[in-house]
């Protein structure tokens, strides 16, 4: 939070300083006095018996086996084995029916034809889409073939339209991950609503009778600077990612035998802040500092994922959108490349060092 708010406040000092419990009073006054003389040199800083620490991201590889590209023939395969993936594994993806997800739901597949449970907030496709909307491709022809069947006002044909291209795009989804081999299922739960959530993955994992692999993903955007933030907007983000990785991960602990992984999908906002996303970016640390604490609880693999932005393509555009793909080429920051992205995070997982908390991914600086 206060990475963003130094960034939208930059005549400002705005400085998480964090202390040693046992200094004295006299001690901590000292230490505060300390950073408010220091300069804007850090906007998160540790301090314990006289020593001041910032963090910094370090570069960092995974080993000889993971240079070689991922499986020998660049499909996961091996990545897959060395995870301990396979058919009959099952991996549960909140978020995983769209977007960039979707995406690593297919690698996944195609490595390893492993069970699939997504999850998301859409309710599932009721069947074949109607034939009035059908050959409307893009937005646009859908707007307008909704607004020929009359009826509907403009806000209803906005909502009609998102359900529309969801559907689509869920339908693409589980079509894409069954034609890779894998047995696919897709569930509609709010990861804000913590009993339909316990009650969703208690009952995968009681019918599966395992769950090797969960990756949290679900999140949602609504930037604005702080100034312009409301607290029902800020809960709405916050909630998304914060609320759901709780509850998510205290559900895993009362069932029996662990998850071979754990992935929360974090944002290199969260690392550096960025100016409009202040709840964002607060969430996505709260994430990873989550993931870490139940890692050390339950003995289990936690990595959260701080990606840098990714490339909109086709049907898994995401959260980037074309126009802000532009803003990010016009500031010369280098989006991910979808399918590398993915085999990424599949090395991370197979060769990466699995007391590692959290990783950053970018193309580019930020
Ligand atoms: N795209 C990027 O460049 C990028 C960069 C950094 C990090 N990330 C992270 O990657 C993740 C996926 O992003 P994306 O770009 O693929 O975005 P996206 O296309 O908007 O996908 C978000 C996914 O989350 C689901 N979701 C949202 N709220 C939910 C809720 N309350 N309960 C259950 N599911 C919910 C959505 O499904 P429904 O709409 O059906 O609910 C959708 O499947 C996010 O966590 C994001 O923070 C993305």
């Amino acid at each position: 939070m206060f990475r963003t708010i130094a960034r939208e406040y930059p005549d400002t000092l705005a400085r998480v300083v964090e202390l040693a419990p046992d200094e004295s009073p006299a001690q901590l006054a000292a230490a505060l006095v300390g950073e408010l003389l220091a300069g804007k040199d850090a906007p998160v800083v540790l301090r314990s018996a006289g020593s001041r620490r910032g963090l910094e991201l370090v570069e960092a590889d995974l080993g000889p086996l993971a240079g070689r590209g991922a499986g020998p023939a660049g499909d996961g395969a091996a990545e897959a084995e060395a995870m301990g993936l396979d058919h009959d594994s099952v991996v549960l993806l909140v978020g995983g029916a769209r977007g960039i997800t979707a995406r690593f739901a297919a690698t996944l597949a195609a490595a390893s034809r492993c069970r699939i449970e997504l999850v998301g907030r859409t309710p599932a496709p009721g069947g074949p889409e109607d034939e009035a909307t059908r050959k409307a491709t893009d937005r646009t022809a859908l707007r307008a073939a909704l607004a020929a069947q009359g009826g509907r006002s403009a806000a209803e044909i906005e909502q009609a339209v998102a359900r529309i291209l969801a559907h689509r795009e869920i339908t693409e989804t589980v079509e894409r991950l069954r034609g890779l081999g894998s047995a696919v299922r897709y569930h509609s739960a709010d990861m804000r609503d913590t009993e339909a959530v316990r009650r969703l993955v208690t009952g995968i994992h009681a019918e599966h009778g395992r769950l090797d692999g969960v990756v949290h993903a679900a999140g949602v955007i609504e930037d604005r600077v702080l100034a312009d933030k409301d607290l029902d907007s800020f809960r709405r983000v916050f909630g998304t990612k914060v609320e759901g990785a709780r509850t998510l991960l205290t559900t895993l602990e009362g069932l029996p035998g662990g998850p071979r992984f754990t992935v929360l999908f974090g944002s290199i906002a969260a690392v550096l802040g960025n100016r409009g996303q202040v709840d964002y970016a607060a969430a996505n640390d709260a994430l990873q500092h989550l993931g870490s604490r139940w890692a050390a609880r339950t003995g289990n693999r936690s990595l959260t994922v701080h990606w840098g932005p990714w490339a909109p393509t086709g049907e898994h555009g995401g959260m980037v959108t074309p126009e802000l793909a532009r803003e990010y080429a016009r500031h010369g920051v280098k989006l991910i490349d979808p399918e590398e992205g993915t085999l990424c995070l599949l090395r991370e997982l197979a060769y990466g060092e699995p007391s590692a908390d959290a990783v950053v991914y970018t193309a580019s600086g930020w």
